[in-house]
């Protein structure tokens, strides 16, 4: 059995072995919400800790030049808040420079962050012109110094990655690099750069993982991530694959907010419209402690929570002209009173039949 090498990534798989077990598994593996850009804040990491947590949260990548950057510090104040409802999220950096991450470490240790994952797997092209992100499959060798650089910093360290850049076959060269480096962590998105999300995770692939790991890095643990959904799919292929350490959920979220809950359950209409009101009321909380932020990335959340129901549709509409957060809430209470008014009409007409 693996044996994490930090007391931050202990903690996590024993989180992990306090859900009910599983028949079939020996070991339950922990789950995680993914990194996302402009999704996983610190509000909306509160609004899934609520409704049902995963054992461990990832903050949106930062750039690690930002960090110590006179005119980036305080964009980057919000970016890296987070509250004690989420258990400390890893600290996801990005960027190309080893003094980046010598500093930016030290700096998200300072702000109480006990792991930092390394981005080495994003698509964008920006990011990759930066010599970053997925960028780093290419050029190995700096990979390494980002990773010995990140290190200086005194926490634990990961990289979250795909499995090559153009070419599958990559990812037989490149994890067994990645497992050389000593890492705590190694995450996986099952896919390539040049596949983005087109084309379906490779599960086929996890067993070589495990046996690269088993031969490399046997306490190096191994996550992966990519069209997993919910806890019950990743209790699922955790059985199929015995070793599997960890499982990172991402668009699984914008399915269900309830996606990590131990057994899946119902939700009613009621539930999921409270989150989206707690979700407003952390917005605001928010924006009252570091400024304001840019509505329009608080309605791509609508959708998470407005579906599955009879006039979802209409609902969502009304949702999406709004430019506040009260306007939100006023249509959320209109919508209350006239849903109830329909069930009672419904009912009665049920008692007339
Ligand atoms: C909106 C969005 C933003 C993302 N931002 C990040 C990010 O900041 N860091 C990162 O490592 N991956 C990022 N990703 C990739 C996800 O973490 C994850 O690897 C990918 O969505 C595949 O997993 P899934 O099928 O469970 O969604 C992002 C994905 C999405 C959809």
């Amino acid at each position: 059995m693996v044996q994490p090498k930090s007391a931050f990534w202990q903690n996590v798989v024993d989180a992990a072995q306090q859900h009910p077990q599983v028949d079939g598994l020996e070991k339950l593996p922990f789950f995680t919400l993914a990194p996302m850009e402009a999704v996983t804040d610190t509000v909306f990491r509160r609004v899934v800790a609520k409704a049902a947590a995963p054992d461990a949260f990832y903050t949106e990548f930062t750039n690690a030049r930002s960090i110590s950057h006179p005119k980036a510090k305080f964009t980057v104040q919000g970016r890296l808040s987070f509250d004690p409802s989420e258990q400390i999220p890893v600290a996801q950096l990005w960027g190309d420079r080893p003094i980046d991450f010598e500093l930016g470490v030290a700096d998200v240790k300072n702000r109480g962050f006990e792991a930092v994952d390394i981005n080495m797997g994003c698509p964008d092209s920006t990011v990759i012109k930066n010599g970053a992100g997925s960028g780093l499959i290419k050029e190995p060798d700096k990979a390494a110094e980002l990773i010995a650089a990140a290190k200086t910093g005194g926490l634990p360290i990961s990289v979250k990655t795909r499995l090559g850049f153009n070419k599958l076959d990559t990812f037989r060269e490149w994890i067994p690099f990645l497992l050389r480096q000593d890492i705590q962590v190694l995450t996986i998105h099952l896919r390539t750069r040049k596949e983005m999300s087109k084309v379906p995770a490779h599960f086929e692939l996890i067993d070589e993982i495990l046996q690269m790991r088993d031969e490399i890095a046997p306490d190096t643990l191994i996550q992966i991530n990519g069209d997993i959904k919910d806890r019950a799919q990743g209790l699922a292929i955790a059985k199929e694959h015995p070793g599997l350490d960890g499982i990172m959920i991402g668009r699984g979220i914008f399915e269900s907010p309830f996606a990590f809950e131990d057994t899946a359950t119902e939700h009613t209409l009621d539930d999921s419209l409270d989150l989206l009101r707690y979700q407003l009321d952390l917005h605001d909380e928010f924006e009252a402690e570091f400024g304001p932020t840019n509505f329009q990335k608080l309605k791509r959340f609508f959708k998470i929570y407005v579906r599955g129901f009879s006039y979802a549709s209409d609902l969502r509409v009304a949702l999406m002209e709004t430019k506040t957060t009260d306007e939100v809430r006023n249509i959320l209470d209109e919508f209350d009173q006239q849903w109830a008014a329909k069930q009672a009409e419904l009912a009665e007409q049920h008692q007339n039949d």
